[in-house]
């Protein structure tokens, strides 16, 4: 029995059951309605298997007059979430408000008061989740968080535990569910950006204001905490370069499938000349690649490990009941007290690995081009090309009347020489627009 649990088991008043756990919740939305709605529906085969009860002391909302699809016990719903944090009965504090503040400052209370804490936000772990796994460590108590990344999908565990033993040399993933539909709509349909926003919107996945999902933010968050577990560094959202789904229209996608590619946007962590490389862009993968073929608003993530090779994990990355299930395994986690939740990952183990530029990075690109229609106007383009020493490798070209499309493939070349490539083609009058560069990657990064 956890420490925290035999001293739960202290307090005035009539004895508790020992194998109860009091259960915090900060949230009860989408997410946390759930774990209420699960912990009753499901309360005997959770006792069946841990041979304990998880029973809801607390839940903190913001408005405690709302009305709620699952019922909470009026004399148990608060509107102040320290009433959770502070209260002593509480054996395990569940995050599932969301946002950065006030939930940091509510789990760095609760991990200084020694109570296991956990939580479903990659937001806040995103900026503040290296020092808050230190503060878990340095408090001796565990910070459980499977649910922050890839929604149902078990990540965090087996990169922690089952995975401990290998060296991982990348991760790249599809974390975003809205922008993956979005991509997969107009993939298969043709439909334009705007109308696969709208029917994101409509299905729920996507948020009224869906901007953190389509810049790259939310995948970049998600990308920052599986590397600091998988490589045992810590790196925040800030660090990671991100460049979102905004400038792929259907035209793009369209021409990238002549070209045997599927456009997705990737989450990608990598070992890479004693450093790492952590980037969110809409990249061109082989239509064969496991990635590929990962359609709507489904997540996946190829962990590629030194002993293991690649190793898929896909499915629901987000939607109440599914990340619940997930919520609720790391409660049984945490109050069964089984290590600390914060192994391995802890400061003393953690390595100092420089996020490196993306500017170095060598790799294909693939440029969306339109230019004037007349001759001698792709020998000025192409001088361009061979001026800033990046080679090409294919070209595709189209006329549209006054205009041409052309599409340009390049071998392997330095990300800030085709950045430079682009600056010069935008300025040229000859080329009437410059679309999005799209990275292309043709295997998992090799070890660096
Ligand atoms: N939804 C998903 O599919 C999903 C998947 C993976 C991870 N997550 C993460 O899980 C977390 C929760 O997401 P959600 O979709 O469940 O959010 P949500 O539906 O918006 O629910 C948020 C809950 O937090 C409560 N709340 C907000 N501010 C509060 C405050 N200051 N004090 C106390 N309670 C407060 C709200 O109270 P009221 O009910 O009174 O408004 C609500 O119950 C987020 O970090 C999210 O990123 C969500």
């Amino acid at each position: 029995m956890s420490e925290r649990l035999v001293r739960s088991s202290r307090r005035a008043g009539p004895r508790p059951d020992p194998g109860v756990v009091h259960i915090g919740l900060l949230g009860c939305g989408t997410v946390g309605g759930e774990v209420l709605r699960l912990l009753r529906e499901h309360a005997d085969l959770i006792t069946h298997r841990t041979g304990r009860r998880l029973e809801v002391a607390k839940v903190a909302v913001a408005r405690r007059d709302k009305p709620r699809r699952v019922p909470v016990p009026p004399d148990r719903l608060v509107d102040d979430g320290w009433a959770v944090v502070q209260d002593e009965g509480v054996d395990v504090v569940v995050e599932v408000m969301g946002g950065v503040e006030p939930a940091y400052t509510y789990i760095r209370r609760a991990l200084a008061l020694g109570r296991p804490v956990v939580t479903a936000n990659k937001r806040l772990l995103g900026t503040h989740g290296p020092e808050l796994l230190r503060l878990a460590d340095t408090s001796g108590v565990g910070l459980y968080f499977e649910a922050a990344v890839g929604g149902a999908i078990p990540l965090i565990k087996p990169l922690r535990e089952s995975l401990a033993a290998d060296r991982i040399h990348a991760i790249t993933g599809i974390l975003n569910g809205t922008t993956n539909y979005i991509l997969t709509r107009m993939s298969e349909e043709g439909w334009t950006f705007e109308h696969a926003l709208a029917a994101a919107q409509e299905h729920g996945f996507a948020e009224a204001d869906p901007d953190e999902d389509l810049d790259g933010h939310d995948a970049a968050a998600k990308l920052a905490i599986l590397a600091t577990v998988a490589f045992h560094a810590p790196v925040t959202a800030e660090q990671v370069y991100r460049d979102g789904i905004a400038a792929i229209g259907p035209r793009e996608i369209a021409y990238a499938r002549q070209l045997g590619y599927a456009v997705k946007l990737l989450a990608i962590a990598a070992e890479r000349d004693g450093g790492l490389d952590c980037r969110v862009h809409p990249t061109l993968l082989p239509l064969t690649h496991p990635l590929a073929t990962i359609r709507d608003e489904r997540n996946a993530v190829l962990v590629t490990g030194a002993a293991t090779g690649p190793i898929l994990f896909s499915g629901p990355g987000a939607g109440g009941t599914p990340t619940a299930v997930v919520v609720l395994g790391d409660i049984i986690e945490a109050a069964d007290g089984r290590g600390s939740g914060a192994w391995p990952v802890r400061d003393s183990t953690f390595l100092a690995r420089p996020v490196l530029p993306i500017g170095d990075l060598v790799v294909p690109s693939c440029l969306f081009l339109e230019v004037v229609d007349r001759p001698g106007v792709f020998a000025k383009v192409a001088a361009v090309f061979g001026e800033e020493m990046v080679s090409l490798a294919s070209i595709v070209q189209k006329s549209r009347g006054e205009t041409a499309d052309v599409v340009l493939m390049t071998h392997e070349a330095p990300d800030g020489a085709v950045q430079r490539v682009v600056s010069r083609l935008r300025a040229m009058d000859v080329v009437a627009a410059v679309g999005p560069v799209l990275r292309v990657q043709e295997q998992e990064p090799r070890p660096g």
